[in-house]
Parts: structure tokens; C-alpha cells; sequence
């Protein structure tokens, strides 16, 4: 992790994209669907504190959102070539438009990360927006990439 911090963001994705892989298409899917699972497992959880559903609870939202940035640096690594049919809901779209696919995983790296940052206030005046920001994210990709 120390070296990847070290690479900044542009470094984490063009390494990722360029990653090679030791992996059949299913596992490539299995895994990115799994990180997928956990960032809804905190991010639903955070959005019910956000709509009031839960009480918040600035601690436990922190590290929920500290962990939603980390797992958002994972998904790109499985999107390879060869792995936009069988048991995925991800759009072959995403093979023709990668650079606009690569640019709505950056601006989640970007924006989750902005949302721990705001997180660490308490202050769900300042949390709301950033979490805002990042759902608008989680739609816009979802209704251009996946099916
Ligand atoms: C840049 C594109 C992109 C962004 C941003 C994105 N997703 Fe996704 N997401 C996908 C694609 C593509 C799939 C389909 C993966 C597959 O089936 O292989 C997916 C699948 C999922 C799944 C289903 C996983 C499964 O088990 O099939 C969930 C849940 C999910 N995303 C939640 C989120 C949430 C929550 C966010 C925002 C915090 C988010 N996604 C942001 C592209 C994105």
C-alpha cells in the first residue's frame, strides 16, 4: 500500500489497466463483482445514517468511508479483455469507451476519497454532499456500463 500511496492515483489506474493477470474470464468477474458487494455492503449502510434511516454514527461512518476509498482503488484490475459475457452484468460498452469507463473509476478513487476526508469532520452537513457526489458516480456508470 506504502508503494502504491507513493504512485498517486494516475499511477494506481494506469497500473491497474495495464496489469497483467493470472486469471480465467469467471475469476475476473467473481472479483469484481465481490468488491462491488462490499462497497454497497458499507455504502448502504453509510446512506441510511445519511437519510436518517439510522443514527449516525460519526465513528463507525468514518471507517466505513475509509473503507469504501480503499475498495474503490480494486474493481479496474478485473475488468480485462474477454470478460463482458457469461455471469456479468458489465456492458461490452465498457471495451469501446475505455476511456470514459477509466475516467468514472477515477472519479470514484476521487470522490470516496473526498468523502472519507469530509467523514472525518462528524459534520453531516459537510458528509451529505460529498455522499452525493459519490452516488451520482455509482449511477453514472452503472447506466452507461452495466446492464
Ligand atoms: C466506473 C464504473 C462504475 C462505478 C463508478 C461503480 N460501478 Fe458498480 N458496477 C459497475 C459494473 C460494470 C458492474 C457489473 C460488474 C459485473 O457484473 O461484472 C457493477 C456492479 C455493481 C454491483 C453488483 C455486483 C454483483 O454482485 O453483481 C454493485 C452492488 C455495485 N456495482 C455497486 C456500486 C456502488 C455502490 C458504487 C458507488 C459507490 C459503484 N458500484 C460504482 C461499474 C461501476
Amino acid at each position: 500500500m506504502k508503494k502504491f500511496a507513493a504512485m498517486g492515483l494516475a499511477g494506481i489506474l494506469a497500473a491497474a489497466s495495464t496489469m497483467a493477470v493470472a486469471a480465467k474470464p469467471e475469476d475476473a468477474i467473481d472479483y469484481r463483482q465481490g468488491v462491488f458487494s462490499a462497497i454497497k455492503w458499507h455504502f448502504g449502510t453509510m446512506g441510511a445514517m445519511v437519510k436518517g434511516k439510522m443514527e449516525y454514527d460519526a465513528e463507525d461512518f468514518s471507517r466505513r468511508a475509509e473503507i469504501v476509498a480503499q475498495l474503490s482503488k480494486l474493481p479496474i484490475e478485473g475488468f480485462l479483455p474477454g470478460t463482458y459475457e457469461g455471469e456479468t452484468s458489465a456492458l461490452p460498452a465498457i471495451e469501446d469507451d475505455r476511456e470514459k469507463f477509466d475516467g468514472g473509476m477515477k472519479a470514484l478513487v476521487e470522490r470516496t476519497a473526498a468523502l472519507a476526508v469530509a467523514a472525518q469532520t462528524g459534520d453531516l452537513e459537510q458528509i451529505k454532499p460529498a455522499f452525493g457526489e459519490v452516488g451520482k458516480t455509482c449511477k453514472g456508470c452503472h447506466d452507461n456500463f452495466k446492464e
